[in-house]
């Protein structure tokens, strides 16, 4: 293949990219991203933030915008997120208990009703599990409404919308041996054994000098796929530069295509200047739509 979405398809595998609603009129921007891209994730826009502002007031407007703007061009969608500690609307941030509780499945159902048939597969949860060596639940105002918040959440998802597979995503989870993939690990062990609605495993894979593409990567990968989940690489961006940040670009893909149930890479952002990164160029264009060394050594490994 010559596009990113041409080589992934290949091997039965899509390629994406996140999305900003506001760059849609940069024509360079949508140029590239309808080029190489065949998933679409909303950067923002999908958010609890974004799409419940005040409570039961629903906005959707931006991520419909995006999209309209998928579906149109022929691609898929990664909806991202219905649950998440961070990027809470105001209201909820302070909001606590039962009301937390009914407050959260409530836009779980009202927004995956919304998109309902649209979304190739939902971030139900995003994030829920702790940084460092605990391997235990992050402390939140959702988890403090009881450790079954998750489970909640992803039965309320697949009542919405019973095609969209339902994934469970989180960072810093790509390393087998650490204690936070561990975590993630043992929970999406347990939703399968119970009966929990849960279809997928997202791998952010934000990686930088200090959180480098580990070697073990596959095996995280497989081992999450022996539960009976479809695993995605969901966030992709690798700051550095060069030939170095080209091999970990290629290590990344070599990772998922080994797994047959690594059912797709997203990276998060066409252009350098796009990506949420304060500084640095971790993604696969520079800030004129050129063509990086990490792009040759992905289209490579595809
Ligand atoms: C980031 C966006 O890229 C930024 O524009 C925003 O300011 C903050 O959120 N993990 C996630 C994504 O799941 O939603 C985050 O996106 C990056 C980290």
């Amino acid at each position: 293949g010559s596009t990113l979405q041409a080589a992934a398809a290949e091997s039965g595998r899509y390629y994406g990219t996140a999305i900003a609603a506001n760059k849609l009129s940069d024509s360079t921007y949508t140029t590239i991203a309808n080029r190489e891209f065949n998933m679409i994730t909303a950067e923002n826009e999908m958010k609890m933030d974004a799409t419940e502002p005040s409570q039961n007031q629903f906005s959707y407007s931006s991520g419909d915008r995006i999209v309209s703007w998928a579906r149109s061009n022929g691609k898929r969608v990664r909806g991202h997120a219905l649950a998440w500690h961070s990027q809470q609307p105001g209201w909820m941030q302070n909001m606590s208990g039962t009301a937390l509780r009914n407050a959260m499945l409530n836009h779980v159902t009202q927004v995956a009703t919304h998109y309902k048939g649209q979304i190739y597969a939902w971030d139900v949860v995003n994030e829920a599990y702790a940084d460092g060596s605990s391997g235990a639940r992050r402390d939140s105002n959702l988890q403090r409404t009881g450790n079954d918040w998750i489970e909640a959440a992803f039965r309320a998802a697949r009542a919405a919308d019973p095609a969209a597979k339902l994934c469970y995503n989180d960072y810093n989870t790509d390393n087998w041996s650490h204690a936070k993939t561990q975590g993630v690990y043992t929970m999406v062990r347990d939703f399968k054994a119970r009966g929990v609605p849960i279809d997928c495993v997202g791998f952010q894979a934000h990686f930088n000098s200090g959180n480098p593409v580990p070697s073990n990567y596959d095996v995280t990968l497989r081992n999450f796929a022996a539960l009976g989940v479809d695993v995605q690489i969901t966030e992709l961006d690798i700051e550095g530069s060069g030939s170095s940040q080209a091999q970990q670009y290629a290590g990344v893909h070599q990772a998922c295509l080994s797994v047959a149930r690594c059912t797709g890479v997203t990276v998060w952002g066409v252009r350098d200047t796009d990506s949420w990164r304060a500084s640095g160029t971790p993604l696969l264009f520079d800030g004129s739509g050129n063509k990086k060394a990490a792009y040759t050594s992905t289209l490579n490994a595809l």
